[in-house]
């Protein structure tokens, strides 16, 4: 069965072919040079992109998957949620391919496929349990199957990413945030600052990043006044400072590594804390335990991860880096998923 898959929920125009369950092709192009003056995804901007590309995305990736459009059994694509410019885009350009090639179009929920990106990539596809942690969510699934699954706790306020990519627009950095903190992180010390690890007892299950936001963000400022920087330094001065390319600015390089580290390991805290109380509370481990979304490729959250798995006994499943931020293949998967099912 050869499905192609669309995704242009947000800032990412990308298509996958999937041959039985195997990516045959995956291209991926990515807006982020388009927005991150802006520091952040200008919706019109986004959708125009993806009207101009894409077509021509889809053509590339039929020709390095060697398809001929005529092989191709179905078409899936991402529905919700997402940029409602960028997503008619996606829709309309598969109901047309679909309708043109006479073949069936699967609407996706961007969410589950990330969820279930797990069956690509490691043939999990019931009884696991999921943190989601991507731009837009933070969320903890338990899943017992592709029909039935419930959510345990999620974000009251701020996702996570998006509270990375707010802290590094703060500090004059660009977009998106979680990978240019992380970069900063490795060269830091992550017991310098001290956060308040927020909703501690009182709930046990949900994410609030609120309060660590304002945080950080207060200690930005102190930062900022203490070197006598206004808006911050670019990214590239920092990193030039921390590497020993040129110098001048290295206290205050250094301070902001160890914020980005501290933070970092804040972030990885939160996280096991509210896994710990789910797992506990629900006795589920006996779960696999996956781990999906942009954020689950940072390698610190990772390892801290798999540590996490080894002391539960859980076995770990989180999907390359490639597959954890946007991307078609997870759209191919879940919609060739959902069509086997709702055939049998
Ligand atoms: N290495 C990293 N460390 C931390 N965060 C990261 C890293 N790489 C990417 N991110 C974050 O991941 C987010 C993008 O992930 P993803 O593509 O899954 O989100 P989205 O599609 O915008 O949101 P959603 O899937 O919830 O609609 C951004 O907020 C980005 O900062
Ligand atoms: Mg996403």
């Amino acid at each position: 069965m050869i499905t192609l898959g669309i995704e242009t929920s947000c800032d990412e125009t990308s298509i996958c072919i999937m041959k039985d369950g195997n990516i045959l092709s995956l291209q991926t192009f990515s807006q982020i040079d388009l927005h991150k003056v802006y520091g952040g995804v200008v919706p019109e901007i986004a959708s125009r992109d993806h009207l101009n590309r894409v077509d021509k995305v889809a053509m590339q990736c039929l020709q390095f998957s060697g398809v001929k459009k005529t092989d191709i059994n179905l078409i899936a694509y991402t529905s919700e949620p997402g940029l409602v410019g960028s997503l008619l885009t996606g829709i309309l350009f598969a109901r047309g391919l679909a309708l043109s090639l006479g073949v069936p179009a699967i609407s996706v929920n961007h969410i589950l496929a990330h969820v279930f990106t797990c069956n690509l990539t490691h043939k999990v596809d019931k009884n696991f349990l999921c943190l989601l942690v991507s731009g837009g969510h933070t969320a903890i699934f338990n899943v017992k199957d592709l029909k039935s699954y419930e959510i345990l706790g999620k974000s009251i306020d701020d996702s996570i990413g998006e509270v990375f990519d707010k802290l590094s627009k703060a500090l004059g950095f660009g977009y998106p945030g979680g990978t240019i903190i992380e970069s900063l992180a490795k060269f830091g010390n992550d017991g310098v600052y001290r956060f308040n690890v927020p909703l501690g007892k009182k709930d046990r299950y949900n994410f609030s990043m609120s309060g660590l936001k304002t945080e950080f963000l207060k200690i930005i400022q102190g930062l900022f006044a203490k070197h006598n920087v206004l808006h911050g330094t670019p990214y590239e001065e920092v990193v030039n400072n921390l590497s020993g390319k040129c110098n001048g600015f290295y206290s205050y390089a250094i301070d902001i590594a160890n914020l980005c580290a501290s933070f970092q390991k804040t972030v990885a805290m939160v996280l096991l804390d509210r896994l710990q109380n789910v797992i506990k509370d629900f006795s589920l481990n006996n779960r696999v335990f996956v781990m999906c979304g942009g954020v689950a490729s940072n390698e610190f959250i990772r390892k801290e991860m798999d540590k996490f798995c080894s002391e539960y006994g859980m076995s770990f499943c989180v999907p390359d880096k490639h597959l954890c931020t946007d991307n078609a293949a997870m759209i191919a998967n879940l919609g060739q998923m959902i069509y086997v099912s709702d055939a049998s």
